[in-house]
């Protein structure tokens, strides 16, 4: 057996010389593991004579007890080593300048588009989006406005030049083409929205000739108009960040669906500035229904099989209502003394969770 002293000075010395965790935690268990010298030295106590042992235990015992107290000190040492060299590669130069403020902001428009994809997508929607140039069939037909139909001259409609072939395509007038698109190409049940530019040949102080819209589209077996009312209730509560919202439905017509409603919420105007949810006034914010059998027919969808219903709403002037920006054209001026008053800080991203608008 080894000379206990001799292990002792050994062991002691490697401790010594371990300058980093990793080193003293290898000596450690070469020592005081399983299979450690200390550890197999002990166990040879079992073997001597009665006397021997007598003598050779408290060696033992005191040697393990050295060993433990020195590596518990020099880890000690080791940990205070590394949190001093940590403090002082860490210090902080207060003296150095302030990080200067984020010069870029999001547009209003993109913020509430955002807002609403944000409020739709926690509803269970998924986002749709189709081209800005149409064809005739999607933006009309598909949708029951055939040709000779009026509700196409209330469009005002971006044509482009006409082909050979007598067709010509336009600048799609609502978000409703997307509708037609998507249930083409995909199976039903349908539950998308879709946020895009529209166009239409119009310009005042409340129009302009470019301008974003929302469409939703449910289509499943049961979809009602209850259901339609519930999606757009809890829309506008989370959308105007209020618990509650009364709304009114309005009879009315669009060509895709039957019965068709407007949709309007009780405000109040106050000045430049409107409150939503209450008051004695009413605003109307979309356009809705039931999706007409004959759209589904064009789509391809068995109307005897499935049902819907539908919506279409003007992103901008919400945009303007929500955020008290008075003139809608300013939305398109590119003024950046604008951006930096109305616009949001890009790294407030919208969520249901971490708030809306802040
Ligand atoms: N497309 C209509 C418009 O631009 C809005 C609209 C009304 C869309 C009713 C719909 C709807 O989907 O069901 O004025």
């Amino acid at each position: 057996m080894q000379d206990i002293e001799t292990l002792e000075s050994e062991l002691l010395s490697e401790i010594n010389n371990a300058n980093d965790l990793d080193t003293l935690e290898a000596v450690r268990i070469s020592a005081l593991g399983k299979k450690g010298r200390v550890s197999l030295m002990m166990r040879g106590l079992g073997k001597m004579s009665p006397d021997e042992r007598q003598v050779v235990a408290p060696k033992l015992n005191n040697l393990k007890q050295s060993i433990t107290v020195a590596i518990d000190n020099a880890k000690a040492a080791l940990n205070l080593a590394a949190m001093q060299a940590r403090l002082s590669s860490e210090r902080v130069d207060v003296t150095l300048p302030v990080r200067p403020e984020m010069q870029g902001r999001i547009h209003p428009i993109s913020q509430v588009m955002d807002e609403i994809t944000e409020i739709f997508a926690d509803m269970g929607f998924t986002i749709a989006e189709g081209p800005d140039v149409e064809d005739d069939f999607h933006n009309f037909t598909a949708l029951n406005i055939p040709p000779e139909h009026p509700a196409r001259q209330m469009h005002d409609t971006f044509y482009f030049p006409e082909k050979e072939d007598g067709s010509r395509q336009l600048l799609r007038t609502h978000t409703s083409s997307v509708q037609v698109r998507t249930m083409q190409s995909v199976k039903p049940p349908h539950r998308i929205v879709v946020p895009g530019r529209t166009y239409r040949s119009d310009s005042d102080q409340t129009h302009t000739p470019m301008f974003n819209q929302i469409e939703g589209l449910v289509i499943d077996k049961t979809s009602h108009m209850g259901h339609l009312k519930g999606v757009l209730k809890e829309f506008c509560r989370a959308f105007f960040e209020v618990d509650d919202v009364e709304m009114r439905f309005r009879p009315s017509y669009f060509p895709f669906t039957e019965p068709s409603a407007e949709m309007d919420i009780r405000c109040t105007f106050a000045g430049d500035h409107i409150k939503i949810g209450e008051g004695d006034d009413w605003m109307e914010i979309l356009g809705c229904g039931m999706v007409n059998p004959k759209v589904l027919a064009h789509c391809g969808i068995d109307p005897n099989e499935y049902q819907g219903f539908a919506w279409g709403m003007g992103i901008d002037r919400i945009a303007m209502l929500k955020y008290g920006i008075p003139d809608l054209r300013a939305f398109f001026d590119s003024d950046l003394r604008w951006l930096k008053h109305y616009g949001f800080v890009p790294m407030d991203v919208p969520t249901i969770g971490g708030g809306l608008s802040r």
